[in-house]
């Protein structure tokens, strides 16, 4: 795994028609919370491959979709603003309704939410996940 690696990220795009339960939505806005920019919010040790993390303090979760390949999304749930919960399988799930994002992009995979979830810019520096 190389020591040092950019992921940057675009917001996400919105849910194909196809998919169940989410209808087309707009991606969301892509501003990390006040405050995080440039803070290292999690140690890329701590969040496996295939799952995330969800750092209740800044609202944001990490997943590592592919081993070295990290993500940042906001963990508010674009449908009523539940934080979103556990991510297995390449899945961030969220607690409240049952909506599915996908771990990679965000994307609305299953409603009742029918927008994804925003993305964030993040860097990863040495073991640090850092927010850009
Ligand atoms: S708040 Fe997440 S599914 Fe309803």
């Amino acid at each position: 795994m190389p020591t040092r690696r950019y992921v940057i990220g675009a917001a996400a795009v919105a849910c194909g028609a196809a998919l169940t339960g989410c209808a087309a939505g707009k991606p969301g806005p892509a501003v990390v919370p006040p405050g995080v920019k440039g803070k290292v919010i999690a140690q890329t040790a701590d969040i496996p491959v295939g799952g995330g993390k969800v750092i209740t303090k800044w609202k944001i979760v990490i997943t590592q979709p592919s081993a070295g390949v990290f993500k940042a999304f906001t963990a508010s749930c674009p449908h009523k603003g539940c934080a979103v919960g556990r991510v297995a399988d390449g899945v961030i799930h969220c607690p409240c309704h049952g909506s599915e994002f996908a771990a990679d992009s965000g994307k609305c995979l299953k409603g009742p939410a029918e927008a994804p979830l925003a993305e964030y810019a993040l860097k990863v520096e040495g073991d640090g996940i850092v927010m850009v």
